[in-house]
């Protein structure tokens, strides 16, 4: 069984990273008026009670998304990110009124954070469709509560075995979002692997794989490996915040690995990357890389 349960994470500086990839990649797909399928390979319980006994047994969100919460800073890229997860944060509509709205100005008490399926929820379009994989039942049982309707599919299984019964989807336009827990050491492999046939089945897919920057071989060596693979396009972009503990343990930042990245997304995180080091350090060498083949 599983222990991993994202709750424990949410919001922090790996959550920052990754929604805020995330939600760029999605506006720039949802853009173009042509529909597309969201495939999500670990899509986690979709949203999190910050003030729940998980979140805040570590508290991960403080040194997160609640740095960036209240600024009156924030360049484009990451106030369009916080305003998802305000939005998130509004209280929901009572029976026959209208849903509230984030007004300009407007600044809700953070008490939750949205999952991937919930910030991709956010942008999809009617005809845009979304295939969600959790092997946790719990968390896929209430992602199943949560997620629905006709173009959505909550699937409990293994998102990595799945994933080939997806691509290409038709039409053939697709993003697939790969996050695992990389509890078991054989994921780094498997991403590896399953990325390799992905790219093989459906080569024009746009692919975002998250990473932890943690005291390992195998998360060291993951990059290179996905290179390797030699996509036609990719944007690798890493956020280091902290050192790892007394005993070389703990994460000290997180990657994204992007296949046929947007062409506009190295400019953004160029721009965004500086102030996120700024905003989330917790020593003083806190850093980012960004590396790029274009396509
Ligand atoms: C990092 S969390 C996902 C967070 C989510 N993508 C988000 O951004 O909100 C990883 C999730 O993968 C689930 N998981 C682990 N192994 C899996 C597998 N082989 N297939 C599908 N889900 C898996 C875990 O239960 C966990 O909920």
């Amino acid at each position: 069984m599983l222990a991993y349960r994202h709750a424990f994470h949410a919001g922090n500086h790996a959550d920052v990273l990754k929604h805020l990839v995330l939600d760029q990649v999605l506006r720039y797909m949802t853009a173009k008026d042509k529909p597309f399928r969201y495939i999500d390979t670990h899509a986690g319980a979709g949203g999190y009670l910050l003030k729940g006994a998980q979140a805040q047994k570590k508290a991960e969100y403080r040194e997160g998304i609640n740095r960036l919460w209240s600024r009156p800073d924030l360049p484009e890229p990451v106030a369009q990110y916080v305003e998802l997860v305000q939005r998130f944060n509004l209280p929901e509509a009572a029976p026959g009124e209208p849903a509230p709205v984030l007004e300009k100005g407007m600044t809700p008490p953070l008490a939750l954070y949205p999952g991937s399926p919930s910030i991709a929820r956010m942008h999809l379009r009617p005809g845009d469709s979304m295939r969600l994989f959790e092997l946790h039942p719990s968390d896929a049982r209430t992602l199943a509560a949560h997620f629905g309707g006709r173009h959505v599919q909550v699937i409990n299984e293994d998102g990595f075995a799945g994933l080939k019964g997806q691509i290409p989807p038709s039409p053939r336009r697709g993003l697939v979002l790969m996050d695992p827990s990389y509890e078991l050491v054989g994921d780094y492999g498997k991403v590896v692997a399953t990325l390799r046939d992905a790219v093989t089945r459906f080569a024009e897919g746009v692919y975002l794989l998250w990473y932890p920057q943690v005291n390992r071989i195998e998360a060291a060596q993951l990059p290179k490996r996905l290179m390797a693979l030699s996509p036609k396009g990719w944007l690798h972009v890493r956020l280091t915040v902290n050192k790892p503990d007394a005993q070389g343990f703990g994460l000290s930042g997180s990657g994204m690995f992007i296949i046929n990245p947007p062409f506009t997304l190295h400019a953004t995180l160029a721009a965004v990357m500086p102030y996120l080091v700024e905003q989330l350090a917790q020593y003083e060498d806190a850093s980012f890389l960004i590396e790029e083949q274009p396509a």
